[in-house]
């Protein structure tokens, strides 16, 4: 099994993104509305990641750097037939190495109380002091953070 994380570049990746978070995070949740083109995809800053597994994409997450040294973790998601075998896990370990390489040490998640577990079992712990305001306070999620070891 090989394992690489891509930041994307070309189209078919963004299609391949954009259809595991539009099944995953919005009509696995009975929502509608996702939209593709929202410009903060494309912000310099804003790094839109696609975890493959021998060529294939099977996994997403958007690391947003705040430039202050931390990170914002967004919608995370492994494709649903694919899911507890080890994927998320080896996505967190991979974009904890990404982000360790554009020297942050700090992440922050706001995670959807049902994942709060996959979050506790791959080292993330609730938030007790500050958390940027760019990570929101949205109902039915959960502040998580994880310091990035050098
Ligand atoms: C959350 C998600 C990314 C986890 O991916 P995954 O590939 O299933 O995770 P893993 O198999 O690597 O699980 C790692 C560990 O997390 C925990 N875990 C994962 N999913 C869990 C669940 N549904 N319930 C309880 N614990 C869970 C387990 O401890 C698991 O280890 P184990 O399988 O040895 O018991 C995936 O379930 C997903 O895409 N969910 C839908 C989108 C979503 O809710 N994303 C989070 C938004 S904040």
């Amino acid at each position: 099994m090989k394992y690489t994380l891509i930041r994307i570049a070309d189209a078919a990746d963004w299609q391949v993104y954009h259809a595991i978070r539009r099944s995953s995070l919005w009509e696995e949740r009975g929502l509608d509305g996702y939209d593709d083109a929202r410009p903060q995809e494309r912000f310099a800053h804003h790094h839109a990641l696609l975890l493959k597994l021998n060529e294939k994409g099977i996994g997403t997450t958007r690391l947003d750097d705040l430039r202050d040294g931390t990170g914002i973790v967004r919608l995370v998601a492994i494709t649903a037939s694919l899911r507890r075998q080890g994927h998320g896990r080896v996505l967190d370990t991979m974009v904890e190495d990404y982000a360790r390489g554009i020297g942050l040490s700090g992440l922050f998640v706001s995670a959807a109380s049902d994942a709060e577990r996959f979050y506790t079992a791959t080292g993330w712990t609730r938030v007790t002091t500050q958390a940027p305001e760019l990570l929101g306070d949205a109902d039915g999620c959960v502040r998580m953070t994880k310091s990035i070891v050098p």
